[in-house]
């Protein structure tokens, strides 16, 4: 897989994330790819071995940016670095039909992170939409101020509604469209809360090994038995598809 190094031009605290953004011309980014990434030195440090993936958060045509949070080596690595390597936007992000009218976006915690790009996507196509974003308490929800207009919900109640991002939420199957990204408990109750009337997507955050398809280490159960890479088919799935 081919790594390109790119300076971290500039950095921006977004209460516990980080906002990193890279000059990118080396081609379009669709809404819900991702990218592997890791802190420039490879292979001489082999810290950490293996690069992370990471949803791309916004791209204008020339600037690209990812949403961190640290939670590990390669992500504090990457939260200091001024010199980075990403490949090329991977996987198959969110498809969109304008047709199906305005379209409700889900984010959990840093899910948040693929839902900037494709606000600005169905903004483009002139697709109506709302944002509702849920987090652990008032300090990852200070992203929130990056989506003018969302509603946000906290589980400790200390920002906006409490309870999770479908108590802030009036009914899922009032939309055309649902698109969701966070940890599988969330997804899956947003699957069950947007029913069958809604074409429904879900961006799923299993680990990865790879990001090429080669290792399995990201599959994901799929209905009617089996697996599914979300690293090469994913990692935006038809809700129907999945087997939770
Ligand atoms: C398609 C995709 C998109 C992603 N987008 C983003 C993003 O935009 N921003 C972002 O900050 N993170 C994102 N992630 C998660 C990110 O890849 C992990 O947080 C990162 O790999 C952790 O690496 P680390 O070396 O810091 O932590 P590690 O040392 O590898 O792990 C630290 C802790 O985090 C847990 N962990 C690691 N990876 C995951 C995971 N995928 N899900 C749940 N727990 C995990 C581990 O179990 C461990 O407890 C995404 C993951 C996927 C698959
Ligand atoms: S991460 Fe290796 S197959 Fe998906």
């Amino acid at each position: 897989m081919k790594f390109y190094t790119v300076q971290v031009e500039e950095r921006e605290e977004l209460g516990s994330y980080t906002l990193l953004r890279y000059r990118w011309t080396d081609g379009p980014v669709e809404p819900g790819q991702f990218v592997m990434a890791r802190a420039a030195g490879y292979p001489a440090t082999l810290d950490p071995f293996l690069a992370r993936p990471f949803s791309v958060y916004d791209y204008d045509a020339k600037v690209a940016s990812l949403l961190l949070e640290v939670r590990g080596r390669g992500t504090a690595l990457l939260d200091l670095a001024t010199t980075i390597e990403v490949t090329a936007p991977l996987g198959k992000g969110f498809r969109i039909d304008p047709r199906l009218g305005r379209a409700a976006l889900l984010g959990g915690g840093i899910g948040v992170a693929p839902l900037k790009i494709l606000g600005r996507r169905l903004d483009a196509m002139g697709v109506p939409h709302d944002v509702f974003l849920g987090f652990a308490d008032e300090e990852p929800a200070a992203v929130a101020r990056e989506f003018p207009g969302a509603e946000v919900a906290t589980m400790d109640g200390s920002a906006g509604t409490h309870g999770t991002v479908l108590d802030a939420t009036d009914s899922l199957q009032d939309y055309g469209a649902v698109y969701a990204c966070g940890p599988n408990p969330m997804l899956a109750a947003v699957k069950l809360a947007a029913g069958e009337n809604s074409l429904c997507q879900l961006s799923v955050e299993e680990r990865m090994g790879c990001g090429n398809g080669s290792c399995n280490g990201c599959v994901v159960p799929v209905r009617g038995g089996g697996y599914i890479r979300s690293c090469i088919e994913g990692p935006v799935f038809h809700a129907e598809v999945l087997a939770w």
